[in-house]
């Protein structure tokens, strides 16, 4: 099966792998995304065998599958270390610069991959870039959300509110706030637009992540490609 243009034996080929690195008694962050889940149920099967793993969940969503599949949780407020971190991304360059934010859970995510010994990204080949040039997502205060796109566009970008559908109302975050689309053609320098970004009131988080992943594990159609 194809989704958002990599093979799901891809991303499981990733994902099973990373799954592989976390050794019993750690905490482990769990990503939210369908390359995520995939490790969320290898991780559910190892806990079935018999191993002592705790999972600080990312999302509604990866904390919903993380207890479908048995993984003792753990909440991001009761912990101040996380051993290995396992997350999706929408896009990565040979950095290991990232764009995430595509299931609205950036937020999060970044905490928990931030403050991982070990962050692996997992990936399928379609996510995988020269320079990063897709929509960078900001989760955004509710009553910022003109004032951070007027400040998208003196940055260079144009900010599109996410909606559910289009005639649907907006994506409201699991923090209880909006998301920003930006589009900013290719980002030269991630660095430099992360910093704006995050210099930006109103702006909860945005979807740049630079300098936080450790090592990428992008899943092809007979193994795994590791980079670092
Ligand atoms: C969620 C994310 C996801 O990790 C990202 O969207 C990748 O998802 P998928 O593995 O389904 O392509 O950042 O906020």
């Amino acid at each position: 099966m194809k989704t958002t243009g990599g093979t799901d034996d891809q991303k499981r080929r990733a994902a099973e792998r990373a799954a592989e690195l976390v050794s019993s008694g750690a905490t482990v962050g769990l990503g939210t995304g369908s390359t995520a889940a995939f490790a969320i149920r290898a991780l559910g099967r190892a806990v079935a065998d018999g191993a002592d793993v705790r999972g600080v969940a990312t999302s509604f969503a990866s904390r919903e599958l993380a207890r479908e599949v048995g993984i003792p949780l753990v909440s991001l407020d009761e912990v101040s270390t996380v051993d290995v971190a396992i997350d999706g991304a929408d896009q990565l360059d040979a950095d290991l610069n990232l764009i995430k934010g595509g299931g609205a859970a950036h937020a999060r995510e970044k905490i928990v991959d931030a403050m991982a010994d070990r962050f692996v990204v997992v990936a399928d080949p379609s996510k995988v870039t020269e320079t990063l040039d897709r929509t960078v997502p900001l989760e955004v205060l509710p009553d910022a959300r003109t004032a951070v796109a007027a400040r998208v566009e003196t940055l260079g970008g144009e900010a599109t509110l996410r909606r559910a559908d289009r005639k649907d109302g907006p994506v409201v975050t699991d923090n209880g706030n909006l998301v920003l689309d930006c589009a900013f053609g290719a980002v030269a320098d991630p660095a430099s637009l992360a910093t704006d970004l995050s210099a930006t009131p109103g702006v909860v988080e945005h979807g740049l992540f630079v300098g936080v992943a450790d090592e990428a594990y992008v899943g092809t159609d007979d193994g795994v490609d590791v980079r670092r």
